[in-house]
């Protein structure tokens, strides 16, 4: 119920000043081959991306569009991105409704859901997104997605994406019916939220001057496993905390694969090398897209950032190759301290790939290692580590 359109004029150019394009990951970032282990967690920015591949024409759920609150334009789409989660991406006009302490005109006392004490949602307190309150056309199907029509009701869990940032939301308010007069707000409208959600994604939040044009993508989970349930004092909290669960739940059903376990593969090529060193890919049997081959000197050495998600000692097992009749032996060093010499023993030749490992301190986060040849060959062919 929300904001007023006469505010449209007043901030339309501030508005654009801060509307950008979300970063648009495709479909094959979103499928970069990993070690293959079963998904434990999703990003926000690949679930952004599997639902952003699921925004297509077939999956479309309304037949005529809604139109954008802020710019009034007719070009919103709502899409069921997985079974029974819908995604739209839109404006977000600020909603003041249920707490007012920047009133925008149009601010009511009450919001048309109430947390689990009957009491109005406070915009200040609540993230919550708005959908329009009817079917403009009285048909049904309706021609616009419909809330009722999807197994959506008063406080369904939704996720809202803007410029990398990610926060739980409810379904709060409403779009005004098509019923009255009085505001040229009605239920064919989508992009709408409160003051909380504003904030807590970085859009400007006031209820007369905030709010951003476009770039703002919720996606909705129907179904009464998705009701959040909480008053106002604890439902923001209640609506972060099934934030992670719905990333993983959409991130699996959309298919997509999960991000590397801590403890997983880093390629050699993501690192640097002494002088005379190069990335190359003329040998067979690399994976990623080459490998390191540092020059044939003493000391000569290729650095790897690696990331582990926890402190601790890990095992570091190097895919390398050594198509020579010597070893090449390296030390191994952890950010910048020494842990060892580790032994690379030859290869059949340098399409032949072998693993040598070595256990070593690691700090959670990121790490650097280093593998620093002892000999005149320098090191042998690295192709990567993997943390264990
Ligand atoms: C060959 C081989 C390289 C290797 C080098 C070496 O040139 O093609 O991949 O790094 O020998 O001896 O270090
Ligand atoms: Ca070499």
């Amino acid at each position: 119920m929300s904001s007023t359109r006469t505010r449209f004029a007043v901030v339309a150019a501030a508005a654009l000043a801060l509307a950008a394009p979300l970063a648009i990951r495709t479909a094959a970032d979103a499928a970069t081959t990993h070690t293959a282990v079963k998904a434990d967690s999703f990003t926000a920015a690949q679930v952004l991306a599997g639902v952003q591949a699921n925004m297509t024409t077939a999956n479309k759920v309304n037949s005529k569009p809604h139109i954008n609150t802020m710019t009034r334009a007719q070009n919103v789409n709502v899409y069921q991105v997985a079974s029974g989660v819908y995604a739209y991406t839109s404006s977000m006009a600020i909603d003041t409704d249920g707490s007012d302490p920047d009133p925008d005109p149009d601010h009511q006392g009450q919001t048309t859901w109430q947390d689990s004490n009957g009491k109005a949602l406070g915009a200040h307190h609540v993230p919550f997104y708005v959908l329009g309150d009817d079917c403009w056309d009285r048909k049904s199907p309706c021609p616009h997605f419909f809330f009722k029509e999807h197994n959506i009701k008063g406080r369904q869990f939704a996720l809202m994406f803007y410029k990398g940032k990610c926060i739980g939301s409810i379904f709060g308010d409403t779009q005004t019916a098509n019923d009255q007069t009085t505001s040229d707000n009605d239920s064919r409208e989508l992009g709408e939220a409160s003051v909380k959600a504003a904030q807590l994604l970085g859009i400007p939040s006031s209820g007369t001057t905030g709010g951003v044009d476009n770039g703002v993508t919720v996606v909705m989970f129907s179904g009464p496993s998705w009701v959040v349930n909480g008053t106002n004092a604890n439902l923001n909290a209640n609506t972060q905390a099934l934030v992670q669960k719905a990333l993983d739940d959409l991130g699996a059903s959309m298919g997509g694969t999960p991000p590397p376990p801590p403890g997983s593969t880093f390629e050699a090529e993501t690192g640097t090398l002494s002088a005379g060193g190069t990335f190359d890919s003329n040998h067979l049997g690399f994976t990623g897209t080459g490998f390191a081959n540092t020059a044939n000197a003493v000391g000569a050495f290729v650095e790897i950032p690696v990331t582990a998600a926890t402190a601790g000692t890990k095992t570091l097992s190097f895919r390398y190759s050594d198509g020579t009749t010597a070893a090449r032996p390296a030390t191994i060093s952890v950010n910048g301290t020494s842990r060892g010499t580790l032994n690379f023993p030859t290869t059949a030749n340098w399409d032949t790939w072998a693993t040598a490992s070595i256990s070593v301190p690691l700090t959670a986060g990121t790490n650097t290692i280093r593998v620093i040849g002892t000999t005149a060959g320098g090191t042998a062919n690295i192709d990567s580590v993997t943390i264990s």
